[in-house]
């Protein structure tokens, strides 16, 4: 897996759009996107930037499962406001998070993936190790599914809500597999809260307990941390990996 350490998160989020620039030029077609906190800086340099995104598909990883697409803290309001109704694409799909019938919606979102196989997928990393809703203790193999929340997840976003018990407890996500599908993929974690997932992923064995580490399996991932998050990494790792953007880690 490749690594780049930047010296804060702004400059991990141009190093990004850098990135994305370049896939769009070389003729990516169909963009996994992420929501959180963390994209949040890159999704901006996009929306300001001159890209096009007229032809292009976007999938995102998962939805949270109650929530109507106009919920303020819907990932479908999230995307529109960040990155959508600035920078409409050919068509964007997400998880219904109002679908009665679930198991049609996982089929739905599904054949979805599968008809546009993702160029590159943007994730961003729970403090637990998950990606998309990916919680430890998801198979390599699962597709998209209906998900629990673990408490640690709820606890972590109910920064976003006024009360704890309205942060819904289940949410639609994209699978392992429908992740690693993905041709290329860049993950982005800036935080100290983060370091604990990023050291297992990179230094700890391939395991379901941490789903962020399934990603060694894959022959193309880049990740993109500031230094906080890399911070649980061990010294030779990031001695290997110099700050770019400033000066090296002590
Ligand atoms: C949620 C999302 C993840 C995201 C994570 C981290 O759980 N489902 O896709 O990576 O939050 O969010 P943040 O970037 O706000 O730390």
């Amino acid at each position: 897996m490749n690594l780049h350490i930047f010296k804060n998160a702004q400059d991990a989020s141009q190093a990004v759009y850098e990135q994305y620039r370049d896939r769009l030029e070389k003729g990516a077609h169909v963009l996994g996107l992420a929501t959180g906190s963390t994209p949040e800086g890159l999704y901006e340099l996009l929306s300001q930037s001159d890209l096009d995104f007229s032809d292009l598909y976007s999938i995102n990883l998962d939805e949270y499962y109650g929530l109507a697409s106009d919920h303020p803290q819907s990932y479908a309001y999230f995307m529109n406001q960040h990155l959508f109704r600035h920078k409409p694409f050919k068509a964007s799909f997400l998880p219904n998070g109002l679908a009665q019938d679930i198991e049609a919606e996982l089929e739905r979102y599904n054949q979805i993936i599968q008809n546009h196989p993702i160029d590159l997928q943007l994730l961003g990393v729970g403090n637990n190790g998950h990606i998309g809703f990916n919680e430890p203790g998801t198979p390599k193999d699962s597709l998209t599914h209906y998900v629990q929340l673990t408490e640690e997840t709820i606890d972590a976003n109910q920064r976003f809500f006024n009360h704890r018990d309205e942060v819904p407890s289940t949410a639609i996500s994209m699978g392992i597999a429908s992740i690693l599908s993905a041709k290329e993929i860049i993950v982005m974690a800036f935080g100290p809260q983060k370091a604990w997932a990023i050291a297992q992923a990179f230094e700890g064995p391939v395991s379901e307990q941490v789903p962020l580490s399934f990603l060694q399996t894959h022959p193309r991932v880049t990740f993109y941390l500031d230094q906080a998050a890399a911070s649980q990494l061990s010294r030779e790792l990031r001695q290997a990996h110099p700050l770019e953007g400033g000066e090296s880690l002590s």
